[in-house]
C-alpha cells in the first residue's frame, strides 16, 4: 500500500470514528436504552457495541472494499490489509455510566500495525498513531513519561476471567513490592493511550485480544513506548499477553509481569 493510500485511510477512518463516537455517545446518554446483557461473568454487552461495529463495518465495506475487517462482536478473517475493531472497549464502564470507554480501530498491513485510532468521546479525547509518523492526542504530539524510578511509577494491569486470579494477583503483588502504584481502569485500549501520553508508566495484561490493542500499540510505540511482539503467532485469533511501558522501566516490568518486551527503535 502506498503512503497516499494509507493517508486516505487515516483521514477517512478518523471521520468514521467521529461519526461512530456520536452514535456511541447517544447511547451512553440514554442508559435505559442500552439493552445490557452478559456474555459471561464480568463480560458485558450493550446494544451500542453491536450498533457501533455494524456502522463501522458498513462504511469500511463501501470505502475500502478490498480491506478485511475483524470486529470483537462480528468476527471476521484476516488478510494482508485488515482493520481490527473494538466497537466499545471498557463496556463494563460504559454500561455503568463511567466515562472511561472508547472506540478502537487499527489497521494491520501484513501483520504490522500501521494506523491506530482511539476515540474516547465521553472524555473528549482522540488518539492517533501512524507507524513512522508519531502519535497525537486531539492533534497535539504525545510522548511517554520517561520515568525511570519504579517507586514513582503508576502501572496499570488489566484483568479478565481468561486468566487465573492467582496469576493476576501475583503480578499485582510484584508491582506493589517493587514500590510502584498499581491500578485497573477497565479499558485496555485507553490503558495503552495512557502510557503513550505519560499518565501511567506501563500497561500489561497476561492475556488480551487483538481488538483491545491493535490501535493502542501503534499509538504507544509511536509515542516512544517499548512493547512486546504482541502480533507474533496466532494473536489475531487467540490473543496474547501484552506489555507496553516507558522504555526506562522495561527490564523491571519484564521481571514483574514475566512478559518479554523489545526495545523501541524509534
Ligand atoms: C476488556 C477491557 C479490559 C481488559 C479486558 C478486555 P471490553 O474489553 O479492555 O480492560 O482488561 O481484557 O476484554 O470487554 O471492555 O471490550
Ligand atoms: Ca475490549
Ligand atoms: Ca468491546
Amino acid at each position: 500500500m502506498t503512503p497516499a493510500e494509507l493517508d486516505l485511510r487515516q483521514y477517512a477512518v478518523l471521520g468514521l470514528v467521529d461519526e461512530a463516537s456520536r452514535l456511541a455517545l447517544d447511547y451512553f446518554g440514554r442508559k435505559d436504552s442500552l439493552g445490557i446483557s452478559m456474555k459471561g461473568a464480568q463480560d458485558w454487552l450493550t446494544v451500542a457495541d453491536g450498533a457501533v461495529e455494524v456502522f463501522l463495518r458498513e462504511r469500511l465495506a463501501v470505502l475500502f472494499p478490498s480491506d478485511a475487517v475483524i470486529g470483537e462482536e462480528g468476527g471476521g478473517e484476516t488478510a494482508d490489509a485488515v482493520w481490527i475493531i473494538d466497537p466499545i472497549d471498557g463496556t463494563s464502564n460504559f454500561a455503568r455510566g463511567d466515562r472511561t470507554w472508547c472506540i478502537s480501530i487499527g489497521l494491520l498491513l501484513n501483520g504490522i500495525p500501521e494506523i491506530g485510532i482511539i476515540s474516547a468521546p465521553a472524555l473528549g479525547e482522540v488518539y492517533l498513531g501512524r507507524r513512522g509518523r508519531g502519535a497525537t492526542m486531539n492533534g497535539e504530539p504525545i510522548k511517554v513519561s520517561g520515568t525511570a524510578d519504579i517507586r514513582r511509577a503508576y502501572l496499570e494491569f488489566g484483568w479478565s476471567t481468561r486468566i487465573p486470579t492467582e496469576d493476576y494477583l501475583a503480578t499485582v503483588g510484584r508491582g506493589f513490592a517493587a514500590g510502584a502504584s498499581v491500578k485497573r481502569s477497565g479499558s485496555g485500549a485507553l490503558g495503552l493511550c495512557h502510557v503513550a501520553i505519560g499518565r501511567t508508566e506501563a500497561y500489561a495484561e497476561l492475556h488480551i485480544n487483538a481488538w483491545d490493542v491493535a490501535a493502542g500499540l501503534v499509538i504507544a510505540t509511536e509515542a516512544g513506548a517499548d512493547a512486546n511482539d504482541f502480533f507474533a503467532g496466532d494473536a489475531i485469533k487467540a490473543g496474547n499477553p501484552v506489555l507496553c511501558c516507558t522504555p526506562e522501566l522495561t527490564g523491571e516490568l519484564e521481571r514483574i509481569t514475566g512478559i518479554v518486551s523489545r526495545h523501541n527503535s524509534r
